[in-house]
């Protein structure tokens, strides 16, 4: 039966972290997997967390199945996290609790392939490694916009526009909420009321993938194309993680939100997507959504939360902000400033392959072929080394 099955091409990073772990120089760098790390490099539980689950574990007294979408309480904070507490259990809203980012992207591209499938969903390039994989396994047509300019180092935007100018209406079209992955580079908020007109006048439906909200500027404010979109379209989907703004990672939470036009589209949206868990994963695991409900809906720990994303989102500039400036020491002439100009774990830094591997094989600094950094793997005593060894490979 399975003798036709070839074997899958291992996955970059999964082979660029074991690389990682085989190398025995002391002086390694992990700028690859997609993970926040602290100072010391390391990628602990957050303080909120850990409160919310003593308190998670004193108190729950049964884990019998949740329904198909998930945890209702948390579905309703995450929504208002999200959309804002002003659209919190809005009326056109569904959300639905998923196992990570991912599965709300499996469930959302379920749920298009059952409302039209015809329709093409247009990419950002370059985008998320899995997007095209995930979103196109599951059946969705793909196309893309170009997004990113290696030379000026900044987003296409007039490309990016004239494309989006000529798609179909009905089309949809994937944004990337913020900390666009991989490039870091965000829309300005004019930018996106630009997009947001444009999605409007062409009757486009934008989908929102929302990983790192917290990550640029703030909780609030991350959220601001999401709340600015929902104002203006009738319909749209939201897939949003809480891997790294809770630092969730192996918890697997994250959430599906889908707005339709009115409440009886809202009904037919939830009835549907949750018949697509039901036949995919039945249900989502409960352990991630019952400790961020816990975290916020109670206060104090809100405050904690908050205070700890925000410190994350410090050390990630600050660390950004190291780099560049060491680096203008290292290797004057070359400008990395764009380092400074992305937002969230990821930058671009402009180096090519053979850069790469040479960075690799000879300094022992770890990073995706298309030289994606992550800048949470630079700390304080790092910085110096990496930077002169991005230099003496330019
Ligand atoms: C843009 C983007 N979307 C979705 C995800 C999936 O996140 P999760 O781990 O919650 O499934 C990631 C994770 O790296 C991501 O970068």
């Amino acid at each position: 039966m399975f003798e036709n099955l070839k074997a899958q091409p291992a996955d970059a990073i999964l082979r660029l972290i074991s690389e990682y772990q085989n190398d025995s120089r002391p002086q390694k760098i992990d700028l690859g997997v997609g993970v926040y790390r602290n100072e010391k490099g390391e990628t602990p539980i957050l303080t909120s967390v850990k409160r919310a689950e003593k308190m998670l574990l004193a108190e729950q007294e049964s884990k019998t199945y949740l329904g198909s979408g998930g945890d209702p309480v948390f579905n309703d904070l995450i929504q208002g996290l999200i959309f804002g507490a002003d659209n919190a259990q809005h009326e056109r809203i569904v959300t639905l609790h998923t196992p990570g980012g991912s599965a709300a992207l499996c469930v959302a591209a379920g749920l298009i392939m059952r409302a039209r499938k015809d329709t093409t969903l247009w990419v950002p390039d370059p985008t998320w490694a899995n997007h095209v994989p995930l979103l196109g396994g599951a059946g969705v047509s793909l196309k893309t916009y170009s997004y990113y300019d290696p030379h000026s180092k900044s987003v296409r935007f007039n490309e990016l526009l004239e494309t989006l100018s000529s798609v179909p209406a009905g089309d949809m079209v994937l944004l990337h909420g913020c900390c666009h992955n991989p490039t870091g580079m965000d829309l300005s908020r004019d930018q996106w009321q630009q997009v947001a007109a444009l999605i409007t006048d062409r009757k486009l439906v934008p989908f929102v993938d929302m990983a790192y909200q917290g990550f640029a500027e703030g909780l609030e404010e991350d959220a601001w194309p999401v709340r600015l979109l929902f104002r203006k379209v009738p319909e749209m989907i939201v897939a949003a993680s809480c891997s790294k703004n809770f630092a969730l990672y192996r918890d697997r939470i994250g959430s599906l939100s889908i707005v339709g036009t009115d409440r009886a589209a809202r009904d037919i949206l939830r009835s549907q997507a949750h018949n697509i868990v039901r036949t995919m994963y039945s249900m989502p695991p409960d352990h991630g959504a019952a400790v961020v409900r816990r975290i916020l809906a109670n206060k104090d720990l809100n405050a904690e939360w908050i205070a700890e994303v925000n410190a994350m989102r410090g050390r990630l500039k600050a660390m950004r902000s190291k780099l560049v400036d060491a680096l203008k020491t290292t290797a004057p002439g070359h400008d990395f400033s764009h380092v400074t100009r992305a937002n969230g774990l990821f930058s671009f830094l402009g180096v090519n392959e053979a850069q790469v591997d040479k960075l690799k094989s000879e300094y022992g600094v770890y990073m995706v072929g298309s030289s994606r950094i992550n800048v949470a793997g630079i700390t304080s005593k790092n910085v110096g080394y990496l930077a002169e060894s991005v230099a003496a490979v330019l």
